[in-house]
């Protein structure tokens, strides 16, 4: 039967949509309440809506009785200091999941790399019903930063780099793309981050903010992409042996350096 996906994700599995113009909004973000939780990074994450209304992160399965990252519970106070946002979040039309302001330290390419990785929104989704996106709006003003994108982990040919401005907005199937931010602030990188139901409503939305699946990736240097290869196997690797000496089998369990 499969899932509701979008027409405009289907070709490259994201888009970028026009800048919002940020310098116009109230800088909410700051105003927020935070909470750790590692994510790609060393991060924080300012809820705005979870599973039951609470500040905190968690995917939606791992709560009683389990859901997928679908009909997310707005915070009141959260939502008191964030109308923009919450509004912005909601201007498409469709099923909220999570919602939460991310808070990213500075990091290095290599660390993105090592980070990449693909969400579970889909976890628990019902066959028939709308394929959960992710949606990224840059807050603070990022231009040198990037997202990364890779449809295969360790192949760097595709890897995709989205320039990340203030009022940046992209859409993206994080199930299937491997992901992570290379922030090269000096300044923590601030985005909003909304899980939306794929459906005519996001399909809407992304059309009338012309919606590019080939946007321009920012180009790097050679040596750079190579070097983060050869340090994303190392780490690997020195994670698999950690493991193993804790009597943990790690899945590959092969040699990934080399
Ligand atoms: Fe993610």
């Amino acid at each position: 039967m499969g899932f509701i996906t979008s027409a405009a994700l289907a070709e490259t599995g994201y888009v970028v949509l026009d800048d919002h113009d940020q310098a116009a909004d109230p800088a909410e973000w700051l105003g927020l309440e935070y909470i750790g939780w590692r994510s790609s990074g060393i991060t924080r994450f300012a809820p705005l809506a979870s599973y039951a209304g609470e500040i905190e992160c968690n995917g939606f399965w791992n709560h009683t009785p389990p859901r997928t990252d679908k009909a997310g519970v707005w915070i009141p106070e959260q939502v008191r200091k964030a109308p923009v946002l919450v509004r912005r979040a909601k201007e498409p039309g469709a099923d909220i999941g999570r919602c939460r302001v991310i808070e990213l330290q500075p990091n290095e390419y290599a660390d993105a790399v090592y980070n990449l990785h693909q969400d579970d929104n889909n976890r628990l989704n019902p066959e028939g019903t709308g394929w959960v996106v992710r949606g990224f709006f840059n807050l603070s003003d990022d231009p040198d930063s990037m997202l990364i994108l890779r449809e295969d982990r360790f192949d760097p040919a595709s890897e995709v780099r989205l320039a990340l401005p203030a009022g940046s907005r992209i859409i993206v199937d994080t199930q299937r793309f491997w992901h992570a931010v290379w922030h090269r602030g000096k300044d923590p990188r601030y985005a909003l981050i909304t899980s939306w139901t794929s459906g005519p409503e996001l399909d809407a939305y992304i059309a009338v903010n012309n919606g590019d699946a080939h946007p321009a990736t920012v180009d790097i240097d050679q040596q750079l992409i190579e070097d983060a290869q050869v340090e994303l196997h190392r780490r690997i690797e020195e994670r698999r042996r950690s493991f193993e000496a804790q009597g943990i089998v790690m899945d590959p369990p092969v040699s990934l350096y080399g």
